[in-house]
């Protein structure tokens, strides 16, 4: 977690740095600094809380004078959130100054080392060895100094370095968190992520792990840790710059919400060509796709829930037995990967510690693994076998709503192809899917209409103290989603569980007012989930249903009923978790939260 960004130009770079730790806030955000060299020496100016606080000290940067800069927006690991443990840290004679995203697992070791050979630390935090290590090693040969740091320190890296000595060069480093470069004419730029730098320049560079860049106003060289130089491509970002911008709506979230109708057309029309689904993303063969014994799932939040999704729906379509699990439990549970097993990752981000370290292990034991990410060049993209983009664009509130929804479709139609390629759906039956599938857009555009209704709602429910979300099959992997927006952003209690298991423990919590969401979208479960219904009436509860239109007699026994149009049993979760999204977002509106950046969350969660 954490963001960091960097500037070398002929623009003052503390501007240039403020700006790009706005596009990274997503990243982290209980404190920020920055670090300018200012001709004599580095000055270095941070501050606990929001960016903004930042911004108001230094006058928006112009306290701090200089061309060439780092800066850092923090997600905090090792130190409490305070004004000392916020980068950049600096060796004791403020001469080199760095900036941090990811880990140092073994700093206390290190940090021992550097006191007993008299350095004091002035901070709680594994970064603060970074600036010392450098010191210690230092000695006029700033790529000879790093090199040995990275020899030295074991974890996961995005480095920020300045040296008052090389007042001309800023220095980059890269293990296992992510790190651009940009280049433009006025100057080159280091950022986490993309959006940091497209204000500036579309021409960026990836560094890839244990990968140096070595960058001037005009000149820029990449090294690997032996110090030898290195040949590397740029690549040209295709996006918007207002699609990183909020573009009129009040929050990212909302807008993001309001981006899915396009995100999965886009995710979904590139790949239906002539009635038929194209997926030669997959590189694999028919032959290969027939052989497939077994798909494991992996991955985290909800990324998973799209997991368990698709679980129901590659089972039902393609009958290929499907496992899903949390990367945090795969990594260390000794998973047995059998031969002919399909490793599926799943992360918006591409960068998600767990799963990129799920991937690499599921690399190692010899299954072949697609992964379905949203940021092309990603860790996770680049290290998979094959991979299947999902085309929602930058999603910026810390809350997922496009980028799941892609993740959705890339699911279905990876269930689809495989059931058409081992034939256990008729041409006719895929036929149908598809036209279902390519009716999704417009019917997510008529939920987000109905939004004044679900806001109406929620406006109620401000004050509910423990919400339960329920349904069976597909709806219960609506309910782990609807429960998980709800609580991340309103930080209310809330749970969901099967609707069947209610009776075994859970039931036990429904008394007078307890709001239940209850999810009936699976035809075939219908009544034995408004058994459920019924039963949490009895006990007092308030019910809210999401249900398919004309399932009319519902609205006797619940307390409000929303209708999602007719779509396929499999695609029902692409329509229902949009009134559950907006329910979401409006109780945290009402609650007066945060909704872009819910407390202790950050976007990106490149530590485990
Ligand atoms: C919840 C949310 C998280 C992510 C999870 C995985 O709204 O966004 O639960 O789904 O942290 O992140 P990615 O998809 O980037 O691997």
């Amino acid at each position: 977690m954490c963001g960091i960004v960097g500037y070398i130009g002929e623009r003052q770079a503390a501007s240039i740095l403020l700006d790009g730790l706005s596009k990274l806030e997503y990243r982290g955000y209980d404190s920020a600094g920055i670090a300018v060299y200012n001709g004599e020496k580095i000055q270095m100016s941070k501050a606990k809380g929001r960016l903004k606080v930042l911004s108001e000290l230094t006058h928006d940067g112009e306290t701090l004078p200089g061309t060439i800069g780092i800066g850092h927006t923090r997600w905090a690991t090792h130190g409490a959130p305070s004004d000392a443990n916020s980068h950049p840290h600096f060796n004791e004679s403020m001469s080199i100054a760095v900036v941090h995203n990811g880990i140092i697992e073994n700093y206390i070791k290190i940090k021992k080392m550097l006191e007993s050979k008299g350095y004091q630390f002035a901070s709680d935090t594994d970064t603060e060895v970074v600036a010392h290590l450098l010191d210690y090693y230092y000695k006029g040969n700033a790529l000879e100094a790093i090199t040995k740091v990275m020899h030295r320190v074991e974890g996961s890296y995005a480095l920020g370095i300045l040296f008052a000595e090389k007042p001309d060069t800023l220095y980059a480093v890269r293990k296992d968190s992510p790190l651009i470069v940009g280049k433009s004419a006025n100057g080159n730029l280091i950022a986490s992520d993309v959006p940091a730098v497209l204000k500036y320049t579309r021409d960026v560079y990836f560094i890839e792990n244990e990968e140096i860049a070595v960058i001037q106003q005009d000149n820029m060289k990449f090294y690997n840790m032996y110090e030898e130089e290195l040949t590397k491509e740029s690549v040209k970002i295709e996006w918007d710059v207002e699609a990183a911008e909020k573009g009129g709506y009040e929050h990212f979230m909302l807008k993001e919400m309001h981006e899915q109708p396009k995100a999965v057309a886009d995710t979904l029309s590139p790949r239906l060509k002539e009635g038929k689904i194209v997926l030669d993303e997959l590189n694999m063969t028919e032959e290969e796709m027939k052989a497939i014994r077994k798909i494991m799932i992996v991955a985290c939040g909800s990324a998973y829930h799209t997991g368990v999704t698709a679980k129901y729906i590659l089972e039902g379509l393609a009958r290929i037995p499907v496992e899903v699990d949390v990367a945090s439990e795969f990594r260390y549970r000794n998973p047995i990967l059998e031969e002919g097993t399909l490793v599926i990752i799943i992360s918006q981000s591409g960068e998600t510690a767990d799963s990129l370290a799920a991937l690499r292990m599921a690399k190692n034991m010899g299954s072949k693994v697609l992964a379905i990410v949203n940021v092309v060049g990603s860790s996770i993209a680049r290290e998979a076998d094959s991979v299947l983009y999902t085309w929602a664009g930058p999603e910026i509130a810390v809350a997922t709503t496009k980028a799941y929804s892609a993740q959705l479709i890339a699911h279905y139609l990876l269930a689809m192809k495989l059931a058409e390629v081992r034939g256990t759906v008729t041409l006719e039956e895929l036929a149908v899917l598809i036209e279902d599938l390519k009716r999704i857009p417009e019917q997510i555009e008529l939920l987000l209409g109905n939004r004044e209704k679900i806001q109406k709602f929620a406006n109620r429910y401000v004050a509910a103290k423990d919400v339960f979300f329920i349904g069976r099959g597909i709806d219960y992997a609506i309910s782990l989603e609807g429960s998980l927006k709800l609580k991340e952003i309103s930080y209310i209690h809330s749970e969901a569980y099967a609707a069947g298991e209610l009776k075994h423990g859970t039931i036990s919590l429904i008394e007078d007012g307890t709001l239940v969401v209850a999810l009936l979208t699976q035809e075939e479960l219908y009544k034995k989930t408004v058994s459920n219904v019924v039963e949490v009436k009895t006990r007092g509860a308030v019910v809210l249903s999401v249900t398919n239109a004309g399932n009319t007699d519902m609205e006797k026994n619940s307390d409000y009923t929303i209708y999602i149009p007719k779509t396929n049993k499999y695609f029902t979760n692409s329509l229902a978790v949009v009134p559950l999204q907006l329910f979401a977002y409006y109780i945290s509106i009402g609650r007066g939260c945060d909704v872009d950046k819910p407390r202790n969350l950050a976007k990106s969660v490149t530590v485990e």
